[in-house]
């Protein structure tokens, strides 16, 4: 049989799989069915790791990664509910890294759900969904760079009274802003130096590819798109791709926010993390040679320290 027609499962998740037939890879290389869809692993079994590793089939994998992710969902408002945010941050993270990876074959689709679970759940407390953006982890992926982006704008949307509708269509923009980076070759996204001018030219590319992505992913609203593609355009028309001076709103709200996180967060050897303090001094060269909206920054920094009751 083709070894490449089954997905390993991760171990931590094996109880998700309950509808799915899973395999094993027998000591001749074959894969035989150890699981039958719809019966259950016993969680002793899990438990004590006594199971060989099992994999799924690849035709069940997109169904099997959409249940996953209601599971996902599920868990993020049992431990919204229980006040754990690192837990949350947790499930997010890898919520949001199943639905990336394999973006054009409709695992977005549930992302909409989780802001929805976030915003509803978390406009009770506003000043906790901001905190969610302060927890470090040990790698800075673009995962973790888009999970802080809709934090801090979820945050910013509950400081300036914007309604649900509006909060969660802004936290999913911010959300996918940054998806057109899974198709950019690893050696360039995580490249630990100053990137070449052609390797520059791929990278830049991320707006166009997200747009594209968003655009074909069906139950993703289109306005959703306009993030992608202006976060990193400035208003002096010095920005990308296109070098536009009429930037939209979310367009330059982002743009902000996506230097702010970048340079508070991101720790490279050619540019060490930065005090969210320096980081706003920073921003604000931008904002004095014309780039960035200098209202607009203000608020921002207001969102940062108010104290929303
Ligand atoms: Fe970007
Ligand atoms: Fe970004």
């Amino acid at each position: 049989m083709n070894q490449s027609l089954y997905i390993a499962v991760k171990k931590s998740q094996i109880n998700f799989y309950k509808d799915f037939d899973l395999f094993f890879r027998t000591q001749k290389n074959e894969y035989e069915l150890y699981k039958p869809a719809g019966r259950t692993l016993s969680e002793i079994r899990i438990n004590e790791g006594r199971h060989p590793t099992l994999f799924i089939h690849h035709n069940d994998r997109i169904s099997a990664l959409k249940s996953l992710q209601k599971s996902f969902n599920l868990q993020l408002e049992k431990n919204i509910a229980g006040g754990n945010i690192a837990e949350v941050k947790s499930i997010l993270c890898a919520l949001v890294g199943e639905a990336m990876s394999e973006p054009r074959s409709g695992t977005l689709q549930i992302l909409p759900e989780t802001i929805d679970i976030l915003v509803s759940k978390y406009s009770k407390q506003p000043d906790v969904i901001k905190r969610l953006a302060s927890i470090s982890s040990k790698d800075y992926t673009t995962i973790i760079h888009s999970v802080n982006v809709m934090a801090l704008i979820i945050g910013f949307c509950f400081y300036r009274h914007y309604s649900l509708a509006e909060t969660n269509s802004f936290g999913l923009t911010a959300l996918l802003h940054d998806v057109g980076k899974t198709q950019i070759p690893d050696e360039i996204l995580t490249a630990r130096r100053k990137l070449t001018y052609y390797e520059f030219r791929i990278m830049k590319a991320h707006t166009i590819i997200g747009r594209e992505i968003i655009l074909e992913s069906e139950g993703i609203d289109d306005s959703v798109a306009v993030g992608a593609i202006e976060h990193h355009e400035k208003l002096d028309g010095s920005g990308y791709p296109g070098g536009i001076m009429d930037i939209s709103y979310i367009g330059k709200l982002l743009g902000i926010i996506d230097c702010y996180e970048a340079l508070t967060n991101e720790d490279r050897p050619y540019r060490r993390a930065k005090q969210p303090l320096d980081t706003l001094g920073l921003i604000k060269e931008d904002i004095q040679s014309g780039k960035l909206d200098e209202k607009m920054f203000k608020q921002f920094c207001y969102s940062m320290i108010e104290k929303n009751k």
